[in-house]
């Protein structure tokens, strides 16, 4: 595998999820893989499982680790060729980019949207700069438009619990204080469509995402209805897409409910973390019998340890 930045990468990924099942039965198995190998791990922006699974997985697979946050302990990078540099950004991606390729044999960037220009953040400048110029494997710990490795231990979790064939998997939009990425919805939309499950995406009008993420998935402006019959629900807030990083104003109560979760086949409750408690979903789910937030959580290790066993396999 020479880069996980989409769910292009992963190949088939059922036999991929199989592959990190296998992987979560011994995680010592391949401790002596990446000996001698350091991962580089370049965040832009905050993270706690990212950041810290990543480092256990490259651990588990003897890997060096080195962490920068580009953001604030290192020079500003300026990302627009043919710039005059006269301002704050000091170092050029193309000199950085070099310099990381040095020092690290794979290389992991988190580089949230801005939110503010659409077509930037949706061609995915930053990830392709550092694409460009760097000459080593690529990971995505969340670009722009997508979060590969949440997704890919999303797709881990329902594997491993899911009780029939094709689940009824509902990603529905839930309310938030603020404007945040869609990457992890457009991300989890196109995993859970190319994993073979019954995908829902239920939001308020004016939170539609970007068509190419909905292919292949029923669109819902009515939550109860698309609630009925699922097997897992995934609860996340994102902003809108067409008036790109606002927040429209929303018609009824999109906060899920014990009373809601009724309608369901008993479902599993999911979120990626982090969550705000009881304006996003409430204690009673988050702590509840049914979900499965933290299994998702651990399962950042295993997806992560598949990707880069995958990565060392090839260089
Ligand atoms: N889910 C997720 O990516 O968490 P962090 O932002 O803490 O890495």
């Amino acid at each position: 595998m020479k880069q996980f930045l989409t769910v292009k990468d992963a190949g088939d990924v059922p036999t991929l999820v199989q592959e990190a099942l296998t992987i979560k039965q011994n995680i010592g198995e391949y401790s002596d893989l990446g000996r001698g190998k350091t991962l580089g791990l370049l965040f832009l922006n905050p993270s706690l499982r990212t950041r810290m699974s990543s480092q256990r997985a490259a651990y588990n697979l003897g890997m060096n680790v080195m962490v920068l946050n580009l953001d604030k302990d290192s020079w500003q990078i300026e990302f627009e060729d043919g710039a005059v540099m006269n301002s704050t950004k000091s170092e050029h991606i193309r000199e950085a980019a070099g310099v990381i390729s040095q020092y690290c044999d794979i290389v992991g960037l988190r580089s949230f949207p801005g939110l503010v220009d659409r077509d930037k953040d949706y061609t995915e400048q930053v990830l392709h700069s550092f694409q460009k110029y760097c000459s080593r494997p690529l990971i995505s710990l969340e670009s722009g438009t997508r979060h590969p490795l949440q997704s890919f231990a999303d797709m881990i979790t329902i594997a491993e619990t899911k009780k029939r064939a094709k689940p009824r998997v509902v990603l529905t939009w839930a309310p938030h204080i603020k404007a945040l990425p869609q990457a992890v919805p457009n991300s989890f939309a196109e995993w859970a469509i190319t994993s073979g499950a019954e995908v829902v995406i239920a939001q308020p009008r004016g939170y539609e995402l970007a068509p190419e993420f909905c292919r292949g998935a029923e669109v819902s402006y009515d939550q109860d209805a698309a609630l009925a019959g699922a097997d897992y629900v995934y609860v996340k807030n994102w902003s809108s897409y067409e008036d790109y990083g606002a927040m429209p104003s929303v018609e009824g109560d999109w906060l899920l409910t014990p009373q809601k979760m009724k309608a369901t086949n008993n479902a599993k409750i999911m979120h990626c973390l982090p969550v705000r408690r009881n304006v996003e979903l409430i204690d009673e789910l988050i702590d509840g019998p049914d979900s499965l937030i933290q299994v998702q959580a651990g399962h950042r290790v295993t997806a992560a340890q598949a990707v880069l066993k995958k990565m060392l396999e090839t260089i």
